[in-house]
């Protein structure tokens, strides 16, 4: 392992543009759980009845009291791990441009990261379902359930559910931002949701090396991963950070 490491660090050390991908194992150490495998929300919650748009359109009373507050809750309450903090001081090397990013818990600005795309939207931001009117989500009594915007409408998170299409600005940036990197981390992600999953094979067909770190192997593994770093995101950034001079 300390090898595969080493060769990590030395790619990310030669590489001169460096993009990451995240998913929601990253922030497993920050205490949020992931979506899939053990201990995963869609084990506990169909999220066909309650993360799917037309769950939330249907009855998004329901939507709001099973799935959304007991994530808002604890996305609150969550801060930056090792791993997180590992990209932001990447960035701060000027290594890393941008994170492309999964997780709707807003972890990878807290930490420090400044250009972050988020795929699937933020927890941190909510919109009314009515007149489309933007609000932090911190600014919102959680307490009563729907909460309402002034025109009275419900408000939505302002993430993408399933069977939304990803903002097409989004889609387009991530998609430059993946053939021109040279170097792509992509961490703690299970690469099984499109179109995410696409770009770290968009970034090796273009000639990027991917680096994946995940305690266990996924579709991309076999397919496009030149160094897979099987462990938790915290302790192989540490690890890869001790070669980087990183401090977290
Ligand atoms: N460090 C790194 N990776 C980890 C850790 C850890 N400590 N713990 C778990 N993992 C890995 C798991 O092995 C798995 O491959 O994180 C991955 C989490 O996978 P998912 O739960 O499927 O998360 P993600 O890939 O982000 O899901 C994509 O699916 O349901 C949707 O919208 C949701 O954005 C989400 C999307």
């Amino acid at each position: 392992m300390e090898n595969l490491i080493k060769k990590a660090a030395n790619a990310i050390l030669t590489a001169e543009n460096v993009a990451a991908l995240t998913g929601a194992g990253i922030s497993v150490e920050s205490g949020i759980p992931p979506f899939r495998g053990k201990g995963g929300v869609w084990e506990r919650i169909d999220p066909m009845e309650y993360a799917h748009i037309d769950a939330l359109t249907q009855d998004p009373v329901k939507v709001w009291k099973v799935l959304i507050k007991e994530m808002a809750a604890l996305v609150g309450i969550a801060q930056p791990n090792d791993a997180h903090k590992g990209l932001a001081q990447l960035e701060r090397q000027g290594r890393l441009k941008t994170v492309i990013t999964q997780n709707v818990d807003g972890l990878h600005q807290k930490a420090g990261n400044t250009d972050v795309i988020e795929f699937h939207g933020t927890f941190a931001w909510l919109r009314c379902m009515q007149c489309d009117k933007r609000c932090e989500t911190g600014a919102i009594d959680l307490s009563v359930i729907p909460p309402r915007c002034e025109c009275g409408g419900i408000y939505r998170p302002d993430c993408i559910f399933f069977g939304e299409m990803i903002p097409p600005r989004d889609l387009r940036r991530s998609s430059q931002v993946s053939s021109e990197c040279d170097l792509m981390l992509v961490i703690g992600t299970s690469a099984t949701v499109q179109p995410a999953a696409l770009m770290p094979l968009t970034a090796k067909s273009s000639g990027a090396v991917i680096i994946e770190i995940n305690p266990e192997p996924t579709p991309l593994t076999e397919q496009a991963s030149d160094i897979f770093l099987q462990g938790k995101a915290g302790d192989m950034m540490n690890r890869i950070g001790k070669f980087l001079k990183l401090e977290v």
